[in-house]
Protein backbone atom coordinates (compact mmCIF):
# COMPACT_ATOMS: atom_id res chain seq x y z
CA UNK A 1 0.00 0.00 0.00
CA UNK A 2 1.62 3.11 -0.76
CA UNK A 3 -0.51 6.16 0.82
CA UNK A 4 -1.64 5.20 4.05
CA UNK A 5 -3.82 7.77 6.03
CA UNK A 6 -4.18 6.63 9.42
CA UNK A 7 -5.32 7.92 12.95
CA UNK A 8 -3.94 6.11 16.45
CA UNK A 9 -4.89 6.49 19.94
CA UNK A 10 -6.91 5.30 22.74
CA UNK A 11 -10.86 4.67 21.29
CA UNK A 12 -13.49 1.88 20.71
CA UNK A 13 -13.07 1.81 16.71
CA UNK A 14 -10.98 0.59 13.82
CA UNK A 15 -12.24 1.62 10.55
CA UNK A 16 -10.52 0.64 7.35
CA UNK A 17 -11.23 2.92 4.27
CA UNK A 18 -10.70 2.99 0.76
CA UNK A 19 -10.90 5.61 -2.11
CA UNK A 20 -11.11 4.49 -5.61
CA UNK A 21 -11.02 7.03 -8.73
CA UNK A 22 -11.67 9.75 -6.60
CA UNK A 23 -14.80 8.28 -4.86
CA UNK A 24 -14.74 7.56 -1.76
CA UNK A 25 -16.00 4.13 -0.65
CA UNK A 26 -18.16 2.30 1.86
CA UNK A 27 -16.46 2.60 5.28
CA UNK A 28 -15.90 -1.11 6.79
CA UNK A 29 -15.75 -1.24 10.27
CA UNK A 30 -13.23 -3.64 11.42
CA UNK A 31 -13.45 -4.13 14.71
CA UNK A 32 -15.63 -2.09 17.50
CA UNK A 33 -14.60 -2.37 21.00
CA UNK A 34 -17.25 -2.33 23.44
CA UNK A 35 -14.92 -0.83 26.61
CA UNK A 36 -11.71 1.27 25.53
CA UNK A 37 -8.85 0.59 22.82
CA UNK A 38 -6.42 1.71 20.86
CA UNK A 39 -7.53 3.82 18.00
CA UNK A 40 -6.10 2.86 14.37
CA UNK A 41 -8.36 4.38 10.95
CA UNK A 42 -6.56 3.13 7.97
CA UNK A 43 -7.30 5.26 5.06
CA UNK A 44 -5.83 3.50 1.51
CA UNK A 45 -6.54 6.69 -0.87
CA UNK A 46 -4.67 5.48 -3.72
CA UNK A 47 -2.13 7.44 -4.75
CA UNK A 48 -2.46 11.60 -4.64
CA UNK A 49 -1.19 13.36 -7.05
CA UNK A 50 0.10 16.04 -4.24
CA UNK A 51 -0.08 16.27 -0.37
CA UNK A 52 -2.32 19.09 -1.11
CA UNK A 53 -4.82 16.16 -2.86
CA UNK A 54 -4.41 13.63 -0.49
CA UNK A 55 -4.77 16.32 2.28
CA UNK A 56 -7.91 17.41 0.81
CA UNK A 57 -8.78 13.38 0.67
CA UNK A 58 -7.74 13.15 4.37
CA UNK A 59 -10.29 15.92 5.73
CA UNK A 60 -13.28 14.63 3.71
CA UNK A 61 -12.71 10.64 4.67
CA UNK A 62 -11.88 12.45 8.74
CA UNK A 63 -15.23 14.02 7.95
CA UNK A 64 -17.57 10.80 6.69
CA UNK A 65 -15.28 9.15 10.00
CA UNK A 66 -16.71 11.29 12.24
CA UNK A 67 -20.25 10.57 10.85
CA UNK A 68 -19.98 7.34 11.18
CA UNK A 69 -18.11 7.52 14.59
CA UNK A 70 -21.31 9.16 16.11
CA UNK A 71 -23.67 6.67 14.55
CA UNK A 72 -21.55 3.58 16.53
CA UNK A 73 -21.11 4.43 19.58
CA UNK A 74 -21.29 7.85 20.86
CA UNK A 75 -24.13 7.71 23.63
CA UNK A 76 -25.24 11.49 24.85
CA UNK A 77 -25.05 14.46 23.02
CA UNK A 78 -22.10 14.37 20.35
CA UNK A 79 -22.92 17.80 19.24
CA UNK A 80 -22.32 19.54 22.45
CA UNK A 81 -19.19 19.16 23.25
CA UNK A 82 -19.02 21.93 25.47
CA UNK A 83 -21.77 20.95 27.65
CA UNK A 84 -19.85 19.34 30.87
CA UNK A 85 -23.67 18.87 32.76
CA UNK A 86 -23.76 15.42 32.64
CA UNK A 87 -20.01 13.96 32.98
CA UNK A 88 -18.59 11.21 35.98
CA UNK A 89 -18.73 12.85 39.48
CA UNK A 90 -14.97 11.00 40.10
CA UNK A 91 -12.62 8.61 38.72
CA UNK A 92 -11.34 5.39 40.50
CA UNK A 93 -8.18 3.93 39.71
CA UNK A 94 -9.76 0.98 39.39
CA UNK A 95 -11.94 2.82 36.45
CA UNK A 96 -9.16 4.60 35.04
CA UNK A 97 -7.37 0.77 34.80
CA UNK A 98 -10.17 -0.62 32.88
CA UNK A 99 -10.82 1.94 30.79
CA UNK A 100 -7.30 1.32 29.58
CA UNK A 101 -7.96 -2.47 28.97
CA UNK A 102 -9.47 -4.09 26.51
CA UNK A 103 -6.96 -2.73 23.70
CA UNK A 104 -8.39 -4.34 20.38
CA UNK A 105 -4.63 -3.05 18.83
CA UNK A 106 -2.86 -5.01 21.79
CA UNK A 107 0.70 -5.91 20.54
CA UNK A 108 0.83 -3.50 18.01
CA UNK A 109 4.21 -1.90 18.35
CA UNK A 110 3.76 0.37 14.73
CA UNK A 111 5.51 3.23 15.46
CA UNK A 112 5.00 6.14 13.01
CA UNK A 113 7.12 9.32 12.86
CA UNK A 114 6.46 12.72 11.88
CA UNK A 115 7.32 13.90 8.35
CA UNK A 116 10.73 14.82 7.55
CA UNK A 117 10.16 18.80 7.19
CA UNK A 118 9.83 18.43 11.03
CA UNK A 119 13.06 16.51 11.97
CA UNK A 120 16.31 18.05 12.13
CA UNK A 121 18.63 14.83 13.44
CA UNK A 122 21.54 17.14 13.58
CA UNK A 123 19.92 19.81 15.22
CA UNK A 124 17.50 18.67 18.48
CA UNK A 125 15.70 15.51 16.54
CA UNK A 126 11.54 16.66 16.05
CA UNK A 127 10.97 20.40 16.02
CA UNK A 128 7.11 20.68 16.76
CA UNK A 129 4.50 23.39 17.73
CA UNK A 130 1.99 22.33 20.63
CA UNK A 131 -1.17 24.07 20.24
CA UNK A 132 -2.76 24.62 23.35
CA UNK A 133 -6.45 24.48 22.86
CA UNK A 134 -7.64 23.68 25.97
CA UNK A 135 -9.75 25.52 28.65
CA UNK A 136 -8.30 26.56 31.74
CA UNK A 137 -8.95 24.01 33.90
CA UNK A 138 -6.15 22.01 32.32
CA UNK A 139 -3.10 24.34 31.69
CA UNK A 140 -1.05 23.26 34.69
CA UNK A 141 -1.81 19.71 33.18
CA UNK A 142 -0.53 20.87 30.35
CA UNK A 143 2.20 23.05 30.88
CA UNK A 144 3.73 20.26 33.57
CA UNK A 145 3.37 17.58 30.74
CA UNK A 146 5.45 19.93 28.01
CA UNK A 147 7.96 20.49 30.30
CA UNK A 148 8.41 16.63 30.84
CA UNK A 149 8.75 15.47 27.21
CA UNK A 150 10.70 18.69 26.76
CA UNK A 151 13.52 16.55 28.90
CA UNK A 152 14.46 14.73 25.83
CA UNK A 153 17.19 15.62 23.83
CA UNK A 154 15.23 14.51 20.83
CA UNK A 155 12.36 17.25 21.05
CA UNK A 156 12.44 21.00 20.72
CA UNK A 157 9.04 22.08 21.20
CA UNK A 158 7.06 25.03 21.05
CA UNK A 159 3.50 25.94 22.55
CA UNK A 160 1.13 28.24 21.12
CA UNK A 161 -2.12 29.07 22.70
CA UNK A 162 -4.87 29.35 20.86
CA UNK A 163 -8.82 29.84 20.89
CA UNK A 164 -10.25 26.99 23.19
CA UNK A 165 -11.39 24.02 20.47
CA UNK A 166 -14.44 22.07 22.01
CA UNK A 167 -14.39 20.26 18.41
CA UNK A 168 -10.67 19.81 18.51
CA UNK A 169 -10.06 20.42 15.02
CA UNK A 170 -6.72 18.74 13.43
CA UNK A 171 -4.26 21.40 11.95
CA UNK A 172 -1.35 20.64 9.44
CA UNK A 173 1.94 20.15 10.71
CA UNK A 174 0.95 20.41 14.25
CA UNK A 175 0.00 18.83 17.55
CA UNK A 176 -3.27 19.94 18.59
CA UNK A 177 -3.85 19.64 22.30
CA UNK A 178 -7.95 19.71 23.72
CA UNK A 179 -10.58 18.80 25.98
CA UNK A 180 -14.40 17.91 25.25
CA UNK A 181 -17.08 15.85 26.82
CA UNK A 182 -17.21 13.30 24.17
CA UNK A 183 -19.30 10.92 26.44
CA UNK A 184 -19.29 7.34 27.85
CA UNK A 185 -16.84 6.10 24.94
CA UNK A 186 -14.51 4.26 26.94
CA UNK A 187 -11.78 6.09 26.69
CA UNK A 188 -10.39 9.00 29.05
CA UNK A 189 -7.92 10.45 26.25
CA UNK A 190 -7.39 9.84 22.71
CA UNK A 191 -4.65 10.82 19.92
CA UNK A 192 -5.43 10.82 16.51
CA UNK A 193 -2.23 11.34 14.32
CA UNK A 194 -2.95 11.71 10.73
CA UNK A 195 -0.38 9.41 8.71
CA UNK A 196 0.42 10.76 4.63
CA UNK A 197 2.18 8.33 3.11
CA UNK A 198 3.38 6.67 6.10
CA UNK A 199 4.21 9.73 8.46
CA UNK A 200 2.63 11.69 10.51
CA UNK A 201 1.60 15.14 8.96
CA UNK A 202 -1.12 16.24 12.05
CA UNK A 203 -2.15 14.96 15.20
CA UNK A 204 -4.84 15.40 17.51
CA UNK A 205 -4.55 14.44 21.83
CA UNK A 206 -7.85 14.71 23.29
CA UNK A 207 -9.08 14.63 26.87
CA UNK A 208 -12.27 13.56 27.59
CA UNK A 209 -13.94 15.50 30.02
CA UNK A 210 -16.81 12.70 30.47
CA UNK A 211 -14.28 10.98 32.88
CA UNK A 212 -11.64 13.69 33.56
CA UNK A 213 -13.78 16.90 34.22
CA UNK A 214 -13.36 16.04 38.26
CA UNK A 215 -10.94 13.43 37.88
CA UNK A 216 -7.96 13.68 40.54
CA UNK A 217 -4.82 15.72 39.23
CA UNK A 218 -2.58 12.31 38.68
CA UNK A 219 -5.54 10.97 36.58
CA UNK A 220 -5.19 14.39 34.19
CA UNK A 221 -1.57 14.48 34.23
CA UNK A 222 -0.94 11.13 33.17
CA UNK A 223 -3.32 10.86 30.60
CA UNK A 224 -2.18 13.85 29.08
CA UNK A 225 1.62 12.65 28.88
CA UNK A 226 -0.11 9.66 27.76
CA UNK A 227 -1.53 11.42 24.69
CA UNK A 228 0.90 13.89 23.91
CA UNK A 229 3.17 10.83 23.66
CA UNK A 230 1.59 9.23 21.25
CA UNK A 231 1.47 12.41 19.11
CA UNK A 232 5.08 11.98 19.18
CA UNK A 233 4.83 8.69 17.52
CA UNK A 234 5.06 6.59 20.51
CA UNK A 235 3.79 3.42 21.31
CA UNK A 236 2.65 2.13 24.99
CA UNK A 237 5.45 0.58 27.14
CA UNK A 238 3.48 -1.97 28.53
CA UNK A 239 -0.67 -2.82 28.26
CA UNK A 240 -1.40 -4.74 31.62
CA UNK A 241 -2.61 -2.47 34.00
CA UNK A 242 -2.53 -4.44 36.99
CA UNK A 243 1.31 -5.00 36.77
CA UNK A 244 4.20 -3.15 38.23
CA UNK A 245 4.38 0.13 36.72
CA UNK A 246 7.12 0.86 34.75
CA UNK A 247 7.69 3.93 35.41
CA UNK A 248 6.37 6.31 32.74
CA UNK A 249 3.16 7.49 31.36
CA UNK A 250 3.02 5.24 28.03
CA UNK A 251 2.30 2.18 30.52
CA UNK A 252 -1.31 1.23 31.31
CA UNK A 253 -1.60 1.21 34.97
CA UNK A 254 -3.94 0.99 37.64
CA UNK A 255 -1.39 3.06 40.16
CA UNK A 256 -0.92 6.17 38.43
CA UNK A 257 1.16 7.90 41.11
CA UNK A 258 4.48 6.53 40.21
CA UNK A 259 3.85 6.51 36.13
CA UNK A 260 3.41 10.14 35.77
CA UNK A 261 6.39 11.26 33.92
CA UNK A 262 7.77 10.02 30.53
CA UNK A 263 10.72 7.32 31.70
CA UNK A 264 14.45 6.39 29.71
CA UNK A 265 12.74 4.06 27.51
CA UNK A 266 10.57 6.58 25.95
CA UNK A 267 13.14 9.08 26.13
CA UNK A 268 15.55 6.01 24.44
CA UNK A 269 12.87 5.53 22.24
CA UNK A 270 12.73 9.08 21.08
CA UNK A 271 16.13 9.44 20.49
CA UNK A 272 16.21 6.29 18.22
CA UNK A 273 13.22 7.80 16.73
CA UNK A 274 14.30 11.66 15.73
CA UNK A 275 17.95 11.95 16.39
CA UNK A 276 18.85 9.40 14.27
CA UNK A 277 19.56 9.76 10.32
CA UNK A 278 17.18 8.21 7.68
CA UNK A 279 17.57 7.32 4.16
CA UNK A 280 14.22 6.83 2.03
CA UNK A 281 13.48 5.35 -0.76
CA UNK A 282 10.05 5.10 -2.47
CA UNK A 283 10.02 2.41 -5.07
CA UNK A 284 7.85 2.85 -8.46
CA UNK A 285 5.46 -0.04 -6.87
CA UNK A 286 5.12 1.77 -3.86
CA UNK A 287 7.66 -0.18 -1.77
CA UNK A 288 9.56 2.32 1.15
CA UNK A 289 12.77 1.45 1.22
CA UNK A 290 14.40 2.60 4.48
CA UNK A 291 18.02 3.07 5.68
CA UNK A 292 18.86 4.32 9.02
CA UNK A 293 22.08 5.37 10.60
CA UNK A 294 22.27 6.40 14.26
CA UNK A 295 24.15 9.50 15.14
CA UNK A 296 26.46 9.15 17.72
CA UNK A 297 26.74 11.60 20.48
C1 LIG B 1 -13.18 16.62 -0.96
O1 LIG B 1 -14.47 17.24 -0.97
C2 LIG B 1 -14.55 18.36 -1.83
C3 LIG B 1 -15.94 19.00 -1.71
O2 LIG B 1 -16.73 18.31 -0.80
C4 LIG B 1 -14.27 17.93 -3.27
O3 LIG B 1 -14.32 19.06 -4.14
C5 LIG B 1 -12.91 17.30 -3.34
O4 LIG B 1 -12.68 16.80 -4.64
C6 LIG B 1 -12.81 16.16 -2.34
N1 LIG B 1 -11.45 15.67 -2.38
C7 LIG B 1 -11.14 14.39 -2.55
C8 LIG B 1 -9.69 14.07 -2.64
O5 LIG B 1 -11.99 13.52 -2.65
C1 LIG C 1 -26.51 20.13 28.71
O1 LIG C 1 -26.86 18.78 28.88
C2 LIG C 1 -27.92 18.60 29.78
C3 LIG C 1 -28.07 17.10 30.03
O2 LIG C 1 -27.84 16.36 28.89
C4 LIG C 1 -29.17 19.25 29.27
O3 LIG C 1 -30.24 19.05 30.17
C5 LIG C 1 -28.91 20.73 29.07
O4 LIG C 1 -30.02 21.33 28.48
C6 LIG C 1 -27.70 20.93 28.21
N1 LIG C 1 -27.36 22.36 28.20
C7 LIG C 1 -27.19 23.04 27.08
C8 LIG C 1 -26.83 24.48 27.26
O5 LIG C 1 -27.32 22.55 25.98
C1 LIG D 1 7.04 -2.96 21.83
O1 LIG D 1 8.40 -3.20 21.56
C2 LIG D 1 9.24 -3.04 22.69
C3 LIG D 1 10.66 -3.29 22.25
O2 LIG D 1 10.96 -2.56 21.09
C4 LIG D 1 8.85 -4.01 23.79
O3 LIG D 1 9.65 -3.80 24.91
C5 LIG D 1 7.39 -3.80 24.14
O4 LIG D 1 6.99 -4.76 25.07
C6 LIG D 1 6.52 -3.87 22.91
N1 LIG D 1 5.18 -3.51 23.28
C7 LIG D 1 4.14 -4.21 22.90
C8 LIG D 1 2.84 -3.69 23.32
O5 LIG D 1 4.25 -5.20 22.20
Amino acid sequence: MSNTYGKSGYGGVVVDNRKRNGAVGGILTLAVAGVSGYLIWKYALGSPASLTDAQDGLTNLTDKAGEKWEEWDMPGDWSDLSNFTDVLEGLTDELFAELYGGDPMLGDNTTYLWDNDFIDSDNGGLHLTLQNALDDTWQTEFGTAVADWQESEALQLTTERVAVDYNCGRVDGVMVVCNANFGETGWVGINENSIVNNVIVSSVAKMNEYYLRNADFDHRRLTMCHEIGHGFGLPHTDENPHNANLGNCLDYTDNPSTNLLPGDVNMAKLREMYLTRRLRRVEEDGTVVETTQLIRR
